[in-house]
């Protein structure tokens, strides 16, 4: 048999968030294994410029503008990707944002709305309608974090967001499991990335993330693609609803 086949051959992956962080790093990840991949993001713009840099890696590669919170973008993310290629065999739901209030008073209906609208009520649509189009062995990523079941103040609407995600996996493990699609989650701990960035903005704040890890040190952004592999490949055939912890060990 030929050990020429790339792990990641003949799938198609869907990305959201792939325009920068750990998105475009699981997608540069996924057409490295040889996956045609969809990029997602609002701006269309990044999203072009990594599909470039995917097609470079041998595969195919399309760059969709999709706000996830929109459920009519959902829809027209799925029928994109599916006219163009035919098929869908991975969905990770990776876009998010971590907006921070000072306190739950000053929490607005906006901030509220909005948080939600990206980190749960998209990767529900958007899942929900991905599934009607994928075929057995194909599998569905929810990017979590450690704020869903190590919540603080601040950003209160992220972590309970987050939380429903980590909910959300479970039961599409098990309302998809008859159709043989595959649903887990990443609970992540800290990576660089502009959204890291932006939350610690000096060397004191990036210590102190630094230090609550026993790997005493923040992710670099591609030290989530060994994770997400395994997670839409057959390596992991016979896991579903799990949530893994890919944090550097905070305890
Ligand atoms: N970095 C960390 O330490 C960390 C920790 C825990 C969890 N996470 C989770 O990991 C995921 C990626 O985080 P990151 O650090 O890579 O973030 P990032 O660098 O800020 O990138 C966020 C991505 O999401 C996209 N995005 C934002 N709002 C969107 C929307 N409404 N619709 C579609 N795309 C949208 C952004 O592109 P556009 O602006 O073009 O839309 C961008 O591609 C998030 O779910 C985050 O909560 C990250």
């Amino acid at each position: 048999m030929s050990t020429d086949r790339k792990e990641l051959e003949g799938k198609v992956a869907i990305i959201t968030g792939g325009s920068k962080g750990l998105g475009r790093a699981m997608a540069l990840g996924f057409a490295e294994r040889g996956a045609d991949v969809v990029i997602a993001s609002r701006k269309l713009t990044p999203c072009e410029a990594v599909a470039r840099e995917a097609r470079r890696r041998g595969v195919r590669a399309l760059a969709v503008s999709c706000h996830v919170g929109d459920w009519a973008q959902c829809e027209t993310l799925v029928e994109r990707t599916a006219s163009e290629f035919g098929r869908i065999d991975v969905l990770v739901n990776n876009a998010g944002i971590a907006p921070v209030a000072p306190s739950m008073k000053e929490i607005s209906e906006v901030l509220f709305d909005k948080t939600i609208g990206v980190n749960l009520k998209g990767p529900l649509r958007l899942s929900a309608l991905a599934a009607e189009h994928m075929r057995p062995g194909s599998t569905i990523v929810n990017i979590s974090s450690l704020a869903s079941v190590r919540p603080t103040p601040f950003t209160t609407v992220y972590a309970c967001a987050k939380a429903g995600l980590n909910v959300l996996t479970a039961v599409m493990a098990q309302e998809f499991a008859p159709k043989g699609i595959r649903a887990n989650g990443i609970l992540c701990g800290t990576f660089s990335t502009d959204s890291f960035n932006a939350a610690a903005p000096n060397d004191e704040a990036k210590a102190i993330a630094a230090r609550a890890a026993v790997l005493n040190r923040v992710a670099d952004a591609d030290e989530i693609v060994g994770t997400a592999v395994y997670l839409v490949s057959e390596a992991s055939g016979y896991v579903t609803g799990q949530m893994i912890r890919v944090d550097g060990g905070i305890f």
